[in-house]
C-alpha cells in the first residue's frame, strides 16, 4: 500500500538561507530556529506569528532550552550558554582545533544530556563526529561522520536514532539511558531508494520517526520497525529538520534550505495526526 501523503502549509516566510534546527520552547510558547549560513538565531513567536532573528554566533546548528531557564547553541568552534536574555554565560570550545569542521545537529536526551553533532564543512570527508556533553566538556562517541544529522530517542528511550546524511540510512541503537551510551548501531531504514538523503528527525509519542529528506522535497514518516508509513510532500526542494511544536506539540514545524531552484529558506507546518514527545531541556 502507498503510504498516505499529508499536505503541509507555509507557517512563515522567513527569508533564510539554511534554516535549520527546529526546537519548541515550551517556556516562552515559541519556535527557536538558526540560519547555519547567515550565523543567526531565528524566533517564531507561536501566539503572534512574528518572526525574528538575531545573531547567533559562527555558525550556530542548533538551539535548544536549558532547564534552568536560558538556552544553549551549538556554534562552529564552541557549545554557548545564553542566560535568560541571550547574553553568553559560558562557552565551551567544541572541536576549536578542526577549522575544516562545523557543528551540525543537536538534541539532548530525556536526562538532558546534550548530543552535538560536526561535519566537514565541505561535506565530503568523514572528519565529523557525535559528542555527548553530560556537564563536563564533549565527549567523542561516535566518529567517521561526514554529515553528521538526525538524532531522536524512542519514547521509552530504549533507542536512539542517528543519522549520517551521505550513508542515506537511519540509524537506530539501543541506548542505555542511566549510562547515557549507545550501542550496536544498525539500520533501521535503507532510505537509498528516495530522492535526496536523510537530514534532521523528530520522533512522535508513537514512536514513528519524521525524517526530512534534504533535495527529497519531502518529510517521510517510519514506524518503529522502520517501515515507511506517511509522506509530507512539500513545494520546496531542501527540508532540512522537522520538530513538534505548540502547546499540544500536535503541529510539526518543518525547516527548509534556500535551493537552486530558488524554494526553500521558510518554515512549513502539518497536522501529522500525532503529539511528539515532550522536548527535552539541556540539564547543564
Ligand atoms: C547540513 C547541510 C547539508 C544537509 C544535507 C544539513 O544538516 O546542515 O549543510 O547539506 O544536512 O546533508
Ligand atoms: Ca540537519
Amino acid at each position: 500500500m502507498t503510504p498516505p501523503v499529508l499536505r503541509t502549509e507555509l507557517l512563515a516566510e522567513a527569508g533564510g538561507e539554511l534554516l535549520e534546527g527546529p526546537c519548541w520552547d515550551a517556556g516562552r510558547a515559541r519556535l527557536l530556529v538558526v540560519d547555519i549560513l547567515r550565523s543567526e538565531r531565528v524566533t517564531y513567536d507561536w501566539g503572534t506569528g512574528d518572526v525574528s532573528r538575531g545573531s547567533g554566533g559562527d555558525m550556530p546548528s542548533a538551539w535548544i532550552p536549558r532547564r534552568g531557564g536560558g538556552s544553549v547553541v551549538a556554534t562552529r568552534a564552541a557549545i554557548l550558554l545564553l542566560d535568560g536574555d541571550g547574553a553568553v554565560e559560558r562557552s565551551i570550545p567544541f572541536e576549536a582545533d578542526r577549522p575544516e569542521n562545523r557543528a551540525n545537529d543537536a538534541r539532548c536526551d530525556p536526562r538532558g544530556r546534550l548530543w552535538a553533532g560536526t561535519m566537514a564543512l565541505e561535506e565530503k570527508e568523514p572528519t565529523g563526529a557525535l559528542y555527548r556533553l553530560d556537564g563536563g566538556p564533549p565527549e567523542r562517541v561516535i566518529g567517521d561522520a561526514t554529515i553528521s544529522n538526525g538524532l531522536g530517542w524512542s519514547p521509552d528511550a530504549r533507542r536512539m536514532y542517528y543519522i549520517d546524511s551521505p550513508t542515506r540510512r537511519v540509524d537506530v541503537l539501543d541506548y542505555d539511558l542511566d549510562a547515557g551510551v549507545p550501542r550496536d548501531r544498525r539500520a533501521l531504514a535503507d532510505v537509498s531508494a528516495f530522492d535526496g538523503v536523510p537530514d534532521g528527525l523528530a520522533v512522535d509519542a508513537e514512536g514513528g520517526v519524521w525524517v526530512a529528506f534534504f533535495d527529497g522535497g519531502a518529510v517521510r514518516r517510519f514506524s518503529p520497525g522502520g517501515e515507511h508509513v506517511a509522506t509530507i510532500a512539500l513545494p520546496a526542494a531542501r527540508p532540512t529538520s522537522c520538530a513538534f511544536a505548540g502547546p499540544g506539540l500536535d503541529r510539526l514545524v518543518i525547516t527548509t534550505a534556500r535551493a537552486p531552484d530558488r524554494t526553500g529558506g521558510d518554515l512549513y507546518v502539518c497536522d501529522p495526526g500525532v503529539r511528539g514527545l515532550a522536548v527535552s531541556a539541556y540539564a547543564g
